[in-house]
């Protein structure tokens, strides 16, 4: 039985505000994103991905020196210790790339030197400088070792995408498509209190490492609400063209829209906690998914999204919810063009966050308290103890159920979960 709990609980911690931060400034009315004050379609437009980072990490813009420093540090991170490789290589078959990132990142915290400048509280920042190198190593390396080919070495005269589609590939990429994916790493750098950067600070707020909060991001960002919606978003591309792959697509794209109107699912890659405009990174991801595909000679999906977007557009029901597309809709087809596996797109997504996490762990253990919220007790109280043999058992085994601890009659899940409060 559900009672109405006497205190306004703020699902989701919906419009919570936990800290202050000087690092990005969403504006969900008016459709801004802005770090460190700088507007981010400025930074699309003039900052490559190390010079954000740094803008991330010390809060202001690095004079030439300084971006050379930084970018020197980064890319002489860029390997990863000998051992990982062993690591790397006892992988199962099965292991996806963001499970092989979360796997490999967590182990690097093993081998970790300790940094000169700890006594200037400068290790954390020498730890974030090296996860942001090596990320995009361990999912080039883990990409290339599953297809049973050698691991390329990372090329130190490369800038960070291109360096990152080099070792993808052994070769190095054309500009339009190492631009592109710069700006991607760019756009997706940092976003105020998002799920996966909330992990980071509350386990940075109990005083572990670095590389545990960056663990903890990494398994926040991998849900579909989150970092996993790019992946969806192209599935559902897959999806629709799956419908029928010689006709007209338009008529797939409207089929499917219907379908999951009627069904009343999701459709990811639209809606979003804060933007009830569209979100300014998906402006600029459209025009760059289009000129990647036009690049390519292909518009297919560029084109499928793009009529898909007008039908979430002009439907009362995303209309009346203000829902418009999010960060991770032009990313699907972007990324497609880019000839990236389905499976690295969240991987990427984390290649560009790590900058905007490690900048917002830094922040937290700058000015730092314990978060620590409360929940509201609504389960049963005063309850009377009853001896096990008094207990009756309530299994029931459900034949459907695939377990991975056994047969449905030793699974957990036979046993049934209390009723979800209300
Ligand atoms: N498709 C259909 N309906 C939607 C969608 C959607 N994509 N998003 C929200 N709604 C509806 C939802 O059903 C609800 O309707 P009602 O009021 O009738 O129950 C209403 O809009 C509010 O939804 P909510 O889930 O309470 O809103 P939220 O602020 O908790 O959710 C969201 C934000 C991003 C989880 C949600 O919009 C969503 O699930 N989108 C699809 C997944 C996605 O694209 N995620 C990426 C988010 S942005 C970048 C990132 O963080 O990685």
């Amino acid at each position: 039985m559900s009672t109405t709990p006497p205190v306004d609980i703020k699902r989701g911690l919906e419009g919570v505000i936990f800290t202050d931060t000087n690092l990005s400034a969403i504006d969900g009315e008016a459709g801004k994103l802005a770090y460190c004050g700088f507007d981010i379609h400025d930074l699309a437009a003039h900052a490559n991905y190390e010079e954000t980072s740094f803008l991330l990490w010390y809060q202001r813009l690095p004079a030439t020196s300084e971006l050379q420093m930084l970018s020197n540090w980064l890319r002489a991170n860029r390997r990863l210790p000998k051992t990982v490789w062993g690591i790397m290589h006892s992988l199962p078959d099965q292991a996806t790339p963001m499970e092989a990132l979360r796997t490999v990142a967590s182990t690097l915290s093993m081998f970790d030197r300790a940094c000169i400048h700890a006594e200037e509280g400068g290790s954390s920042l020498c730890r974030s400088v090296s996860l942001t190198a090596k990320l995009p190593t361990i999912v080039a390396s883990f990409d290339r070792l599953r297809r049973n080919r050698p691991p390329v070495e990372p090329r130190p005269d490369l800038g960070h995408a291109a360096n990152f589609l080099f070792m993808l590939d052994g070769k190095e990429p054309d500009e339009v498509s190492a631009n592109a994916l710069e700006i991607y790493f760019v756009l997706l750098a940092d976003h105020g209190m998002n799920a996966s950067t909330f992990s980071a600070r509350v386990t940075a707020s109990t005083l572990a490492d670095v590389y545990s909060a960056v663990v903890s991001a990494l398994g926040t960002l991998k849900g579909p609400l989150h970092g996993g919606a790019s992946q969806k978003a192209m599935e559902q591309l897959l999806e629709i063209e799956s419908l029928d792959p010689k006709g007209d697509f338009r008529k797939n794209v409207d089929a499917w829209f219907e379908k999951q109107v009627a069904a009343e699912s999701r459709i990811f890659g639209f809606g979003h906690r804060v933007y009830k405009v569209e979100d300014p990174r998906a402006t600029i991801l459209r025009q760059l998914a289009h000129d990647v595909a036009e690049k390519t000679g292909n518009t297919h999906w560029y084109d499928m999204a793009v009529r898909l977007e007008e039908r979430v557009l002009a439907h009362p029901y995303f209309q009346e919810r203000r829902i418009f597309a999010n960060v991770d809709f032009y990313t699907a087809p972007l990324l497609h063009a880019l000839d990236l596996p389905l499976d690295l797109f969240i991987p990427l997504f984390a290649i560009a966050r790590i900058a905007g996490w490690t900048a917002h762990i830094l922040e937290q253990q700058h000015n730092n308290r314990l978060i620590r919220p409360r929940a509201y007790y609504a389960g049963i109280r005063d309850r009377t103890w009853e001896c096990i043999e008094d207990r009756e058992p309530m299994v029931d085994a459900q034949p459907d159920i695939h377990c991975i601890a056994g047969q449905p009659a030793n699974c957990p899940a036979a046993l049934r979960l209390p009723a979800v409060v209300e």
